[in-house]
């Protein structure tokens, strides 16, 4: 059991030899340390430095994440030692704020406690900003199809919503061992929204679409050499078709594509009219449009993708094999006009350290983990 933690913690500290963050002796006088206190507590405790390089190698590791080319950018906030669900949750908000930065949005990951004691803190929400999702009696969903099981558990919990609409922010649902969840409703203020428009479909903005600027993933946990930690939320910035041709286009999300074909006045009876594909792009433009107009960062597909091209170069040059998972990293519209396409990556490096690391639902019992919902960065096969 500890001898799997041992090797991935002697492995780390030769990652951190490697790439320059400790010289030799710091090396062996750390590996000497470490031992000892696997010895005498069965674990050992990381440094800061440790915390900041392993999360930003877990990104750089991160197979399904198209934009990881600043992953050494990354700004890590050290909040491990708080304990509370409410000191957790004002983290989570100073992040937020500084994530959200205006709208100049910046790459942040805050790491809370390790899953070695038996106050392991948790975030249930599947991301910080979340819009909730009601089924309705005549079948239909209010909101977000994708977060109805949640939202019914929130319910549960006693969440009673002020008003419901198709873009409730959902509160925040933290855990810290094995003690009573707690619900957080984030402050309004510290959640930037953008409202949909068109530059040249006067009717698009009367579609009511919005989206919120920060997709801050928050039910990973982050594995850095032999240490877990199960709530360490992080943020970059969107990728426009993230939004445009998944989150308000998947008919089992928000399904927004034959509204706005009947809008262009599309023949939506004739798949051959291409209505889907012509509405995917006006969308797609009206997405990176409003996030524009709103001075909120966003990065389109093809920018993205010449991106993680530079980075495979990089990697490449630094004597690094960039892992990569193509059917994330290839963007859900247009996929083979950006370079990612056409070629593959390497696949292996899966379980290395540091890595994220899906974790089953905490409002279910024990289970085995789907390999769907709860990847990586820019998850474009369920976001
Ligand atoms: N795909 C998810 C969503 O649409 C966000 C995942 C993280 N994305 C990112 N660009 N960092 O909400």
């Amino acid at each position: 059991m500890h001898t799997a933690r041992r090797t991935e913690a002697a492995e780390f500290q030769g990652l951190l030899l490697r790439e320059g963050i400790v010289d030799r002796a710091a090396h062996g006088h750390r590996l000497r340390e470490i031992n000892s206190s696997f010895a005498d507590t069965g674990g050992y405790q990381q440094t800061a430095a440790e915390v900041q390089h392993g999360c930003r190698v877990a990104w750089r590791a991160n197979p399904r994440c198209i934009g990881r080319l600043p992953w050494s950018t990354l700004r890590v906030l050290d909040r491990r030692h708080l304990s509370t669900p409410d000191a957790i949750f004002e983290a989570c908000v100073e992040h937020l704020r500084l994530a959200t930065n205006g709208g100049r949005l910046r790459p942040v990951m805050t790491v809370f406690g390790a899953d070695d004691s038996r106050r392991a803190p948790r975030i249930w929400n599947p991301q910080l900003i979340r819009y909730a999702g009601w089924r309705l009696p005549d079948g239909t969903v209010l909101g977000d199809p994708a977060q109805v099981e949640f939202t019914q558990v929130l319910q549960e919990l006693g969440w009673r919503p002020e008003r419901r609409s198709a873009f409730t922010v959902l509160p925040v649902v933290i855990q810290v061992g094995h003690a009573r969840s707690r619900l957080f409703e984030l402050p309004a203020d510290a959640v930037l929204e953008v409202p949909i428009s068109h530059p040249d479909f006067d009717w698009f903005a009367d579609l009511g679409l919005r989206w919120y600027a920060v997709p801050m993933v928050s039910n990973l946990a982050v594995e850095i050499g032999g240490v877990r930690y199960p709530a360490a939320p992080f943020n970059g910035w969107y990728m426009s078709t993230e939004i445009a041709a998944r989150n308000l286009a998947d008919v089992q999300r928000y399904n927004k594509l034959p509204v706005i074909a009947r809008w262009m006045g599309l023949n939506t009876r004739s798949s051959t009219s291409l209505w889907r594909d012509r509405a995917l792009v006006e969308l797609n433009v009206a997405v990176l449009h409003s996030f524009k107009a709103a001075g909120v960062r966003m990065v389109d597909h093809h920018s993205a993708a010449e991106q993680f091209m530079t980075h495979l170069d990089r990697e490449h040059t630094q004597g690094r094999e960039t892992p990569g998972d193509w059917s994330w990293l290839v963007p859900p519209m247009s996929g083979a006009s950006t370079p990612v396409f056409h070629r593959y990556y390497s696949t292996d490096a899966e379980a290395g350290t540091p890595r994220f690391e899906a974790q089953p639902d905490p409002w279910r019992a024990a289970q085995p983990v789907a390999d769907d919902g709860a990847g990586g960065c820019p998850m474009h096969r369920v976001a």
